[in-house]
């Protein structure tokens, strides 16, 4: 959780910034503001650490989400792949478009593979929704390659993924564009807050209009603006915009320091046989926020997990019970429950979600230990977490 935890002065000055102008709103009040527009400068500053042509803050990753479906024209009744590892708010954000998600299986990389992808796609499918787990990169060269063969929209959900890069680029400019989360648990956080990235003009304009009831932003009178399109108000106010620019501006130091503490980690624990680790389309880009590593079975992984608790090691998640993190506890999500008529309830779901077969995805989560990355770990409380990780470890294998 590293935003949280470098979490100070820098983020109180931001916020005194704007409660001393009292200029809470992004848009207008250039007589009061002195000349500070926080949320522009958090979009800037998006934008230059992810090289993105284009950035727009918007209120949580969810909405960040909804922003780029609903720009790139996915939509209701539109089929979209889906994986079945994922914190539960992408599924919702197909649901509530009026859209159609197909789950298809991940692979060690904790992700959508292009061997999953290829075997869910049917000729009407319109999009893949990638999720970049915990930290890292999807395999995008062959998932990239995947929705060109099948002429298929590309859209990154990087909510857990900021600093992430594939071969150089960062995550959410492969496709269409990229939805990021500020939220309390993010590597960079606002408390709640998301934001988009892209390369296209087009898209960009687009998510800028839904994220503000179709405000085109141009001109100085804000009731007079004209307008294309419907949105809605997804929009980030000045004080968490503040935040978020602080955390941005903090990202480089979190990461070379998650990156330090993860690679002393993992050596450590390769000098255990029977562990495998996470599957990665390129290391280098790692953010680093977790160390994910397989034992051999799901058996092996339940006696773990009860032997870190009897030994009180924290900080280490177990997705394969937790409730909104994947398939296997998602009955509301695979009963299609919600208070009102959904899209899907008329047109049909594209899967029998109740019996779905994911086998591979199953086997890969049910033997997952995922260690949460610190980067205010001292060396020597590394040091000592890392003992008693191992120490559990050793009494199960
Ligand atoms: C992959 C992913 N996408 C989207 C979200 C939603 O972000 P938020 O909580 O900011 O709405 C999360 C939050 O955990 C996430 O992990």
């Amino acid at each position: 959780m590293p935003g949280m935890e470098v979490f100070g002065a820098e983020e109180r000055k931001e916020v005194m910034d704007v409660l001393e102008t009292g200029a809470l709103f992004r848009y207008g009040h250039e007589h009061i503001r002195k000349g500070m527009w926080k949320a522009a400068e958090f979009e800037a500053e998006v934008r230059r650490q992810t090289g993105a042509n284009y950035a727009h803050a918007v209120s949580s990753g969810s909405t960040a989400v909804t922003s780029i479906m609903a720009a790139a024209g996915v939509g209701h009744g539109d089929e979209v792949v889906v994986p079945p590892y994922t914190f539960v708010a992408p599924i919702e954000a197909v649901f509530l478009a009026g859209a159609l998600p197909v789950f298809a299986e991940i692979d060690e990389s904790l992700c959508l593979s292009p061997e999953g992808i290829e075997k869910a796609v049917t000729p009407t499918t319109k999009a893949v929704l990638l999720i970049h787990m915990c930290g890292a990169s999807a395999d995008l060269d062959g998932i990239v390659a995947v929705c060109k063969k099948h002429n298929l929209i590309l859209l990154e959900d990087c909510g857990q993924a900021m600093g992430a890069t594939h071969k150089g680029k960062s995550v959410g400019l492969h496709g269409v564009a990229g939805a990021f989360s500020f939220d309390y648990f993010k590597i960079t956080t606002c408390g709640e807050g998301g934001v988009t990235i892209t390369n296209d003009e087009e898209i960009y304009k687009n998510i800028d209009y839904v994220a503000d009831h179709g405000h085109t932003h141009l001109g100085n009178n804000r009731g007079m603006e004209d307008h294309f399109v419907m949105g809605s108000n997804f929009r980030m106010g000045e004080m968490n915009a503040g935040i978020g620019l602080a955390q941005m501006r903090k990202l480089p130091r979190i990461l070379e320091q998650n990156r330090k503490n993860k690679k002393y980690l993992k050596d450590r624990l390769k000098e255990i046989d029977g562990l495998t680790f996470r599957k990665m389309a390129d290391e280098a880009g790692d953010s680093a926020t977790f160390l994910n590593f397989f034992v051999p079975t799901g058996e092996v992984a339940v006696k773990l997990f009860e032997q870190f608790a009897k030994d009180g090691v924290g900080g280490i998640a177990n997705w394969y019970t937790n409730m909104y993190h994947f398939i296997n506890q998602w009955d509301h999500i695979k009963e299609i429950k919600f208070p009102s008529k959904l899209a899907i309830h008329d047109l049909g779901a594209p899967q029998d979600y109740k019996n779905l077969s994911l086998p591979k995805s199953e086997d890969v989560i049910s033997r997952l230990i995922c260690i949460g990355i610190s980067c205010t770990w001292k060396e020597e409380e590394l040091a000592a977490y890392t003992d008693k990780v191992i120490a559990s470890i050793r009494k199960v294998l």
